[in-house]
């Protein structure tokens, strides 16, 4: 389109927009994060997002999760605040639960490790349509609306969706091959579904449809499982604390990339949980 602008993510574009912390402020200042995730079968992802929003400053970030997910991520970080669901996965019944808890956030993340059986997708996809607020939707929240694409225009909030290649070739159903790297048709998507879409790869495309940033920052150890629900939760973690969903997203990339350049080792040999404790490194260059 005519007044579509595309760049490269600058240290000083992120220093430019990176949130001041007012010295008169307290946790709410900073945020409610509301982290729906995980099932029995994946235990570490949701932990991973609520620690990436942790790091980047968010002031109180809750987390709705079956009660396996909930002893391990407390016991990992015991200012979590967590909720169980009963069973191990969601569905429909806990759906009034997640809506009551999303009326009192700020930004709602949705979707690692939630698996995507039928009862879960349905959970989704109701949620979806019934919330207010800013949400980012990942991994297995994106199977679930791979079936049904449309709902995304039916959300009445900002929607953020960070996809790797084969979930976004899911989303379009285009080969995976075909959508890698494809800024022209993440353009489209966030265009006609009215969402900004965070298309992830060595490189990462950011493209709200009008403003188009390639995050070129960031290294070969991010390419291990895990690493993407910490970007999930930076980038929830700048939502909650009223970021614009853009700007989130540019800045979110962009600290989670440079966590990674952080790491002094060689590349690969970093941990997921290193990536985790790296962030604050990245957040002091910026800052
Ligand atoms: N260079 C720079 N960054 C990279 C590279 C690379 N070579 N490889 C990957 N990354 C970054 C991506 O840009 C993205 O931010 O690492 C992150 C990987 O995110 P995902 O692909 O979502 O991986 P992750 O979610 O951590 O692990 C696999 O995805 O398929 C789902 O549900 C599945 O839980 C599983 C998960
Ligand atoms: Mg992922």
């Amino acid at each position: 389109s005519m007044n579509l602008k595309r760049s490269i993510i600058t240290k000083s574009h992120v220093k430019r927009i990176l949130p001041e912390r007012k010295k008169d402020s307290h946790k709410k200042t900073f945020g409610t994060l509301l982290v729906i995730a995980g099932s029995r079968q994946y235990l570490g992802a949701p932990i991973l997002t609520c620690l990436g929003a942790l790091r980047i400053g968010c002031g109180y970030v809750r987390l709705l999760s079956c009660e396996e997910v909930g002893r391990l991520a407390v016991g990992r970080e015991p200012g979590l605040v967590f909720t169980s669901i009963d069973g191990d996965s969601f569905s429909l019944k806990e759906l009034d639960l997640a809506l009551e808890l999303a009326q009192e956030s700020d930004a709602i993340v949705l979707g690692p490790g939630l698996t995507n059986r039928e009862h879960v997708c349905e959970f989704v996809m109701n949620f979806l349509m019934q919330i207010d607020k800013p949400v980012l939707i990942d991994a297995d929240g994106l199977n679930c609306i791979s079936k049904n694409v449309d709902v995304l225009n039916s959300v009445r909030a900002p929607v953020i969706i960070t996809p790797h290649p084969g979930e976004f070739a899911r989303l379009v159903k285009q080969p995976t091959e075909q959508v890698k790297y494809n800024y022209l048709l993440a353009e489209r998507f966030a265009l006609d579904h009215n969402v900004i879409v965070v298309l992830k790869g060595a490189t990462t495309i950011v493209t709200d449809g009008k403003n188009t940033y390639y995050n070129l920052v960031g290294n070969t150890s991010l390419a291990k499982a895990g690493s993407g629900d910490v970007l999930s939760g930076v980038i929830g973690g700048f939502l909650a604390q009223g970021v614009a969903p853009t700007e989130a997203c540019v800045l979110g990339v962009y600290v989670h990339g440079l966590a990674s350049e952080k790491y002094s080792m060689r590349e690969g040999t970093m941990l997921v949980s290193e990536l985790v404790d790296l962030i604050p490194y990245a957040v002091e260059e910026v800052a």
